[in-house]
């Protein structure tokens, strides 16, 4: 772990006349920051004078990502582990800001994997036209080339919902401190929209924001593992496209509205990137990383009377 410069966090008297860390400056969490949108994240907001940490899973892989960012000039960024699996991994993280900052205003859960096994040649082979890709017209076609176990289903889901879960629970109460108007911004994707999922029941489970809680949505992961162990998904209208994916990110959508329900202090959002050319799609994805980035860090920037419990197509409002 690296340290933090006191030049950049001077400590600072407080009312009460004892000294402590409490920084005036705008401080930020990325998680899976070492590639990819992440990590693009991180630059832009680096850029836009925000202090951010910087973190990853693998801390030689976000050492890594760190130091390429302050070779190319950026001083306001740090390094710290994050696996957002795991709970003493995410209080380790708590206990860093705590410590060094006092305070976060800024939270990007953009961590995630897509949580299937890729033939990645013969998916190339297949040569996707994009636009069947995203309609998921083409979900059929990737079946020979794409494999998803019980175990990869649960892993997606662990990390994609419960893992932005575990790290925002954790780092709440540290947001409500903030002055500048605290943000979360949850990384979702086209595949969480309502409209991808078949079966009217679940939709509407998902969008009827009065009865939506934590525990329905847990109750609807729960079957849905239960049905993929089952071989039953198809049969009880689950998304057959990336199934654990979608359901992770559509669940994840749910969980940003009953986020900025149950704090409207905070402007708590979430959005889809665009196809992103990165590894989670084995690079099929058209848009680059700056362009990947641009509705996380418009999100993460958004002043106190912005929008919340919205989701956004890149930097559009869009419909969940
Ligand atoms: N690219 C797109 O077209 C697209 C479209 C829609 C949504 N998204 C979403 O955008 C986000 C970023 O994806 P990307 O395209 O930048 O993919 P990526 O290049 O594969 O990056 C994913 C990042 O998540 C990290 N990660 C995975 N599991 C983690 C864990 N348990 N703890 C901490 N970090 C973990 C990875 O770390 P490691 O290097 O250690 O694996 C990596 O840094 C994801 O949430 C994805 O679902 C992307």
């Amino acid at each position: 772990m690296l340290s933090v410069t006191s030049s950049l966090f001077p400590p600072q008297k407080s009312d009460m006349g004892f000294t402590t860390k409490l920084t005036r400056e705008r401080c930020a969490v990325v998680t899976g920051a070492n590639r990819g949108i992440g990590l693009e994240t991180v630059r832009q907001l680096t850029k836009e004078g925000v202090v951010v940490v910087s973190t990853a899973r693998d801390e030689k892989r976000g050492t890594a990502a760190v130091a390429e960012l302050k070779k190319s000039g950026l001083s306001n960024v740090v390094f710290h582990q994050l696996d957002v699996q795991d709970p003493l991994s995410v209080a380790s993280l708590a206990k860093f800001i705590q410590t060094q900052f006092g305070k976060l205003d800024i939270l990007v859960n953009n961590a995630g994997i897509s949580g299937v096994i890729v033939d990645e040649e013969g998916l190339k082979s297949l040569n996707i036209d994009p636009v069947n890709w995203l309609s998921g017209k083409a979900t059929n076609l990737v079946k020979g080339v794409i494999r998803q176990t019980f175990e990869n289903a649960k892993e997606c889901v662990d990390i994609n919902y419960y893992g932005c879960k575990r790290v925002t629970e954790a780092l709440i109460p540290l947001l409500q401190l903030s002055t500048w108007g605290a943000t979360i911004v949850n990384v979702s994707s086209l595949r969480g929209e309502l409209k991808r999922i078949p079966d009217e029941k679940k939709r509407k489970e998902l969008e009827d924001i009065e009865s939506l809680s934590e525990e329905k949505i847990d109750g609807l992961l729960q079957r849905f593992l239960e049905d993929f162990r089952r071989g039953e998904l198809e049969a009880n209208g689950w998304s057959m496209m990336l199934p654990a994916y979608s359901i992770s990110k559509a669940t994840l959508n749910a969980y940003t509205r009953v986020l900025a329900k149950k704090y409207p202090d905070m402007r708590v959002n979430c959005v889809h990137p665009g196809f992103v050319n990165t590894d989670i799609n084995w690079h099929t994805g058209t848009l680059d990383v700056e362009e990947g980035a641009r509705g996380h860090v418009m999100l993460a920037l958004l002043p106190k009377d912005g929008p919340s419990g919205r989701y956004f197509d890149q930097i559009e409002m869009s419909e969940f």
